[in-house]
């Protein structure tokens, strides 16, 4: 029996990117034999803006079926979605309690995002975002949470409230490590390599290569990146940006390490480098999308979630008793 838990969860988007494979959900399934592996579709989390309710369980669906493409194992890892456990909604309440108005202010997605917001009033849903979150990872005593680096303060946020809440009230919640892969923990826009690659990329997602693009378009993408022109391959992101972007995503698919790559394009020029880049990504979505297919049954994904969210609720709903018994609630 492995004792610690590792957990993780996307926001149902329609359409996951490479950022979100190489940034989590790689890191995820590279370890998921060696935890006691969660995953979630965190669809509480989407509903934070207005959402279309039908193109929403679709998009449920789309993320369940592309976990299972990624390489999780429904045999090895608990899948479930977010709502059907109604632990998370009570535990998020909870903790939100348990945190200062400055602390969900200082948050740095919550300030980039409400500028988008400010015209038309900021929702609270973003505010308390992170709160949720912190629910989603403490319910289940987890050890470890792959995540990229735009989680980070997230993740700082939930150590903070789940040591501020066992000060206040007794042990008990567990203190959960992030993990940040060295490489690939913030894959950038191809177009704009100085912004983070984003589900919704603004205009004509040139900039993003989402896992179910068309190969020939994901390559097109990759060749027309955004580059230099210090016509060297080396690993600089301060100086080069877009081209340790790409060296970062080949790296992070094939295990070389930048030292090589450099080595392997010394006095070579940008092209013949991003048409390996482009060849190796093409591989990989065509590989993902292959399994997609296979798994792109709804009958299917009902059952899987069904069951995850059986096995999630047992151990969430002990957890949430444990909460609510140390503040008096039971
Ligand atoms: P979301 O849906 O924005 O992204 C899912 C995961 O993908 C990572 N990611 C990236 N990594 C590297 N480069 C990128 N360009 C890139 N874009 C996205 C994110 O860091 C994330 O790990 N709040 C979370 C979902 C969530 C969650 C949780 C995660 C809700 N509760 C509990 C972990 C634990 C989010 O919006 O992820």
């Amino acid at each position: 029996m492995k004792e610690k838990v590792m957990l993780t969860g996307v926001r149902p988007s329609g359409n996951l990117t490479l950022g979100n494979y190489l940034g989590a959900i790689k890191n995820f399934v590279d370890r998921q034999d060696a935890y006691n592996s969660y995953i979630f579709i965190a669809d509480l989390h989407a509903i934070t803006s207005p959402q279309n309710p039908q193109k929403l369980k679709e998009a449920v669906y789309n993320c369940v079926a592309m976990y299972l493409a990624c390489g999780i194992y429904p045999s090895k890892t608990i899948v479930f979605k977010q709502s059907d456990v109604l632990e998370h909604g009570t535990l998020g309440f909870i903790m939100t309690f348990q945190t200062k108005m400055g602390e969900l202010s200082r948050m740095t997605q919550f300030k980039y995002k409400s500028l988008a917001q400010s015209k038309a009033g900021v929702d609270t849903g973003l505010f308390v975002y992170p709160t949720l979150m912190v629910a989603d990872i403490l319910l289940y005593n987890t050890s470890i949470v792959p995540v990229g680096k735009d989680q980070q303060q997230h993740m700082e946020l939930t150590r903070d409230l789940a040591e501020r809440f066992n000060k206040r009230y007794g042990n008990t919640f567990l203190l959960p490590d992030v993990y940040i892969a060295p490489v690939g923990n913030k894959i950038l826009n191809l177009q704009n390599p100085l912004e983070k690659m984003n589900k919704s990329d603004n205009g004509d997602n040139k900039g993003t290569i989402f896992l179910m693009d068309d190969v020939e378009i994901a390559k097109k993408k990759i060749m027309s990146a955004k580059t230099d022109s210090i016509a060297r391959v080396h690993f600089d992101e301060e100086n080069q940006p877009g081209i340790s972007n790409l060296m970062s995503i080949l790296s992070k698919i094939t295990g070389e390490s930048f030292e090589s790559i450099e080595n392997r394009y010394k006095g070579k020029g940008y092209g013949e480098f991003k048409r390996e880049v482009a060849e190796v990504v093409g591989n990989l979505l065509k590989e993902i999308q292959a399994r997609y297919e296979k798994f792109n049954d709804k009958k299917l994904l009902d059952k899987i979630l069904y069951d995850g969210a059986c096995k999630a609720q047992i151990v969430a709903s002990e957890t949430l008793k444990r909460a609510t018994k140390a503040l008096g609630l039971n």
